[in-house]
């Protein structure tokens, strides 16, 4: 019988290089870009003006963009109680549980609470406006869940939700303390860079979801527990593990020749899809320089760095692998204070922007998602009746 695991670099293997589908949100020809902006613009941009502009198609007015804003911090301001009740009970039961499978719980109680996709809900028959509507609460509800649950198991009572650009909010909500400028300008570029990136693994789940007909809720579900991955959005918690792990720049070349013979990826680099470097490792790297004060206290983030500098230096003389956006991004989370574990929900929190404006050009345009599979099994067989095995 033929090994279906031993031909696993054939081309469509992974579906590498298949295009899979069309869509208006994002393209990764030469630059990314979100809606035809270049991300070097957009980066310029608050975060809220990348999120109307992924979701509604255009960059706000000014108007447009207060009007935005004000709904998303309604909507973090106003989690049901059912969720906080929830929360609270399983702070108490599973405090060192995934906040991964935190928020993805989260968003099923609210998919349950909103009745999301009645039965009779048809994909053609999908009110798009009200499907925005849901996207807007979940832009504002998602970080307010992961608020929530870090006051829930740190016993700490809830506080209203800053009335703050939802970046600047967040950060002060997770880290207990004013931002500074520098620090929520950085903190920012990380959210807008992670917002959107075309049919990467998650948001293609998420659209494959969607194309059954099935809910808006069902599908950020799974969109969450396919970016948990360490191959996908997990990676980011990895990196800066594998950093402490190393400890030493002498420890750099053995660790990177230990873990390449036995065959283990090295996380934050390499990408389906960039195959001589991801751009936003690049410009993200660039901002995360802003977050050095100079000051004696940022002295271990500059040996944390010089570390990376140097891993990056091997990896691309042993393998010539360039860092993806998790390398970078696990660096500056950490110089903002942030716990290792807050990483990836963090990634959740941008894209959140991206998957909802994919489920909407989904459910706009829909067919359903069903590829076929070439098969690898056994040839036609006698049957034999199980008294005869
Ligand atoms: N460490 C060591 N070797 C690697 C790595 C890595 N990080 N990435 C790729 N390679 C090697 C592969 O082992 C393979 O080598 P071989 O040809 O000698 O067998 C070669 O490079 C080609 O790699 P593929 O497996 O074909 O790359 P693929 O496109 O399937 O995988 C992936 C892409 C999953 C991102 C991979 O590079 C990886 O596992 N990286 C580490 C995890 C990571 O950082 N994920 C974050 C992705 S970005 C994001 O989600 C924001």
């Amino acid at each position: 019988m033929s090994d279906p695991s031993s031909d696993c670099k054939d081309s469509k293997n992974g579906l590498a290089g298949v295009t899979a589908g069309h869509t208006s949100i994002c393209s990764l020809d030469k630059t990314l870009r979100y809606r035809g902006y270049a991300i070097t613009d957009l980066l310029e941009c608050s975060f809220e003006e990348v999120a109307h502009l992924l979701l509604w198609g255009d960059l706000p007015t000014e108007n447009q963009l207060r009007e935005f804003a004000t709904r998303l911090h309604t909507h973090a301001q106003s989690l049901p109680e059912t969720v906080l009740w929830c929360f609270s009970r399983l702070a108490k039961t599973s405090p060192q549980c995934s906040i991964m499978d935190v928020l993805r719980t989260g968003v099923s109680i609210l998919g349950q609470i909103e009745c999301d996709n009645g039965p009779e809900e048809m994909p053609h028959h999908r009110d798009l406006s009200q499907e925005r509507f849901k996207a807007e609460q979940l832009l504002g509800h998602v970080p307010a869940l992961l608020a929530a649950w870090i006051d829930c198991i740190s016993g700490r009572q809830p506080t209203p939700w800053p009335k703050k650009p939802l970046a600047t909010a967040l950060l002060e909500k997770l880290c207990h303390t004013q931002i500074s400028d520098n620090a929520a300008n950085v903190f920012t570029k990380t959210l807008i860079l992670y917002a959107e990136h075309e049919f990467n693994a998650s948001t293609f789940a998420a659209r494959t979801v969607t194309s059954t007909g099935s809910d808006m809720h069902s599908a950020i579900a799974t969109a969450i527990g396919t970016l948990k991955g360490p191959l996908h959005g997990g990676a980011n918690e990895r990196v800066l593990q594998q950093l402490m792990d190393i400890g030493t720049l002498e420890n750099v070349g053995p660790w990177v020749a230990r873990q390449l013979e036995n065959k283990d990826v090295i996380m934050g680099f390499g990408h389906r899809i960039y195959k001589s470097g991801d751009v936003r490792a690049r410009l993200l790297h660039e901002a995360g320089h802003q977050l050095d004060d100079k000051s004696a206290s940022f002295e271990p983030h500059r040996k944390l760095e010089k570390l990376a500098n140097k891993v990056e230096a091997v990896m691309f003389e042993k393998k010539r692998l360039k860092p993806n956006l998790d390398w970078p991004t696990a660096r500056i989370y950490h110089a903002l204070g942030l716990p290792i574990n807050l990483f990836t929900p963090l990634f959740v929190v941008a894209r959140m922007t991206g998957w909802t404006a994919h489920i909407i050009e989904q459910m706009s345009d829909n067919r359903l998602i069903r590829p076929v599979a070439e098969y690898r099994g056994p040839s036609p067989r006698q049957f034999i009746a199980i008294e005869d095995r």
